[in-house]
């Protein structure tokens, strides 16, 4: 099983929008997905209530009778979606199952303070040390008509973190969030224009799936608090 991680102590940063995005992705090969939240503000959460049962399919946490909650039976890949000010003890908890942890960056002085200090504290996390758990970031909300992407490309060298691509600033993002959607959840003649900004990070999500070991149970546990396609012809994403 395959677990990726979405982390980034700055609340608003874009942790779910890039936690749906990179199950919605896996989802979307055919993959046996679970997208779960690790706090009790459950976004993914509310997003796979409103996700249609035409799409392809992302499981939630199942709880167990003992009010655990933990992957389904079966799952191939874990994405967690955490909170903002998610450090210490949880974030030390989920890297130990970690496989990958992607940072999402927005663009700003702040937002980037924010992104280096979570760098900094999962840099000094065993699992990260030893080369377990992969780091990367990815740019989020990036104003193509700006010099953005190219400052938090000199940035994310300055980190040594490699920027997995620049996501741009365009509505279509709250849309697929208010529907429970994922660009990759709609034809790519549609969706042409953003799906340049992901290749890097699906490009680097395949190489980590495909080296994780096949496991036979699940590692992840939590206290409780069909798979194939139809493309979202008829959701709609506006400008
Ligand atoms: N590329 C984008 N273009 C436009 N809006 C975006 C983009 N990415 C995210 N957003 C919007 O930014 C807001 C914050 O994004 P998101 O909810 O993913 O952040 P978060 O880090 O999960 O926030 P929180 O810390 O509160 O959980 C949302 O309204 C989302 O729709
Ligand atoms: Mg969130």
């Amino acid at each position: 099983m395959t677990v990726i991680a979405v982390v980034n102590r700055k609340g608003g940063s874009g942790k779910s929008t890039l936690a749906t995005h990179i199950a919605g992705y896996l989802a979307s090969l055919g993959q046996d997905v679970m997208l779960g939240d690790v706090d009790r503000l459950q976004s993914s959460r509310l997003w796979l209530n409103l996700r249609h049962p035409q799409h392809a399919r992302i499981h939630g946490w199942s709880i167990d009778e003992d009010k655990f909650a933990r992957p389904p039976a079966g799952v191939k890949h874990v994405v967690l979606d955490t909170p903002g000010g998610f450090r210490g003890f949880g974030l030390m908890k989920i890297s130990m199952h970690a496989d990958a942890i992607v940072i999402p960056a927005a663009p700003g002085v702040f937002d980037r303070a924010a992104a280096a200090e979570s760098i900094k504290e999962l840099r000094s996390l065993p699992r990260v040390i030893s080369g377990k758990c992969a780091l990367a970031c990815v740019g989020m909300r990036i104003d193509g008509r700006t010099r953005q992407a190219a400052e938090l490309e000199s940035w994310a060298q300055a980190q040594g973190v490699p920027l997995l691509g620049t996501v741009r600033l365009a509505q279509a993002y709250a849309r697929c969030l208010e529907q429970g959607l994922s660009i990759f959840d709609f034809p790519s003649a549609k969706v042409g224009q953003y799906l340049g900004d992901w290749q890097k990070l699906n490009a680097w999500l395949d190489t980590i799936v495909s080296a994780a070991p096949a496991a036979p149970g699940s590692p992840l546990s939590r206290p409780s608090a069909g798979k194939a396609s139809h493309p979202a012809s008829g959701s709609t994403l506006g400008g």
